[in-house]
């Protein structure tokens, strides 16, 4: 069903079951890195989006006086000032390439995994919108991260966007030990102010989380890159934000909890998230879509995707 569907992408998506059954027929079958594709798609990736480049807001490729558009919405620009500008690191603050990296995804199909450790081994951890990471977590889901994403709707949700108190979220940051939090603060014009409001926030308590901001021509780029592949929902998942970036980034990427389907490969229910089942807005995303996207660089050797329990 899966080579069908790319070779003839014009016709329906296959369904859950049918997506389910075409991934069970390749388990099993070892699976084995391909350095040349490997090479192949991070020159894709490169051409368009320069992951190593502008995967944040550097003052290398933001100077002050320098005018962006939010990648999120029309209308709005921005022009960088000196007080932005000093927010931002000299260039992308790791030492790339960087090797061996897990991007944890948030699917339920990390219950009861057993992939923590597994996850943990890699160099750099990558997580997506401030997962929980609680003790009872960490068999499944590991608890070393490099960088986890934000995005501001989610400090709004949860931290009343820093107006009042902001000790809970100062506290709820600390299970990413030493990590970059990734921020896109320049997609909305209403998401630069509280993205502002968490870097000084965890500046000026001396947090040993530090703020990085999402270029927002990087977002745009990679958007428009997965769109020419066939990807039609209204924006990306934050997902696939992040495992693109992983594969510009990383030697060798793995990723886990990336599985937008409501039963395993078992046939067995499961929730949305690893941690509840609150459903995601379906007409915003394509998840499914994604997925196959990602199936397929599984399938060619690009990544690794960790679908069965660890060990
Ligand atoms: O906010 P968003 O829906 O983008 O993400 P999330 O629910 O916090 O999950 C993080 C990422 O994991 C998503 O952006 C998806 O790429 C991926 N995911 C998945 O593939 N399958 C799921 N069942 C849930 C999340």
């Amino acid at each position: 069903v899966l080579c069908w569907l790319y070779i003839f992408p014009v016709y329906r998506l296959p369904d859950e079951k049918e997506v389910v059954q075409g991934v069970l027929l390749q388990q099993g079958r070892a699976w084995r890195r391909n350095r040349s594709a490997v090479a192949g798609f991070r020159k894709l990736l490169k051409d368009c989006c320069d992951p190593g480049r502008f995967f944040a807001m550097t003052k290398e490729n933001s100077p002050v006086g320098k005018n962006l558009w939010y990648d999120g919405e029309f209308l709005y620009s921005f022009t960088i000032d000196n007080e932005t500008f000093s927010l931002f690191p000299k260039a992308t603050p790791f030492q790339l390439p960087l090797k061996k990296c897990s991007v944890v995804g948030n699917g339920g199909i990390l219950k009861n995994s057993g992939c923590g450790r597994q996850i943990d081994q890699a160099d750099f951890v990558m997580r997506c919108n401030l997962p929980p990471l609680t003790s009872e977590y960490s068999k499944d889901v590991g608890s070393k991260t490099q960088l986890v994403t934000a995005n501001p709707s989610i400090i709004k949700k949860r931290f009343q966007n820093l107006l009042w108190s902001r000790k809970a979220f100062v506290d709820s940051v600390k299970v990413y030990n030493q990590s970059y939090i990734y921020m896109p603060a320049f997609s909305m014009k209403a998401g630069t102010e509280p993205s502002l409001r968490v870097y000084y926030t965890l500046a000026d308590v001396g947090a040993r989380q530090k703020v990085i901001f999402a270029n927002p021509n990087f977002l745009r780029n990679i958007g428009k890159f997965w769109k020419n592949k066939g990807i039609h929902g209204k924006r990306l998942s934050t997902g696939l934000f992040l495992v693109s970036a992983a594969l510009g980034l990383c030697e060798e990427v793995t990723i886990y909890g990336f599985w937008p389907f409501s039963m395993d490969l078992h046939g067995k229910f499961i929730s949305h998230h690893y941690y509840d089942n609150i459903l995601p807005d379906s007409w915003f995303h394509a998840m499914p879509e994604e997925f196959l996207q990602l199936w397929f660089l599984h399938k060619s050797g690009v990544l690794r995707m960790q679908l069965e329990h660890c060990e």
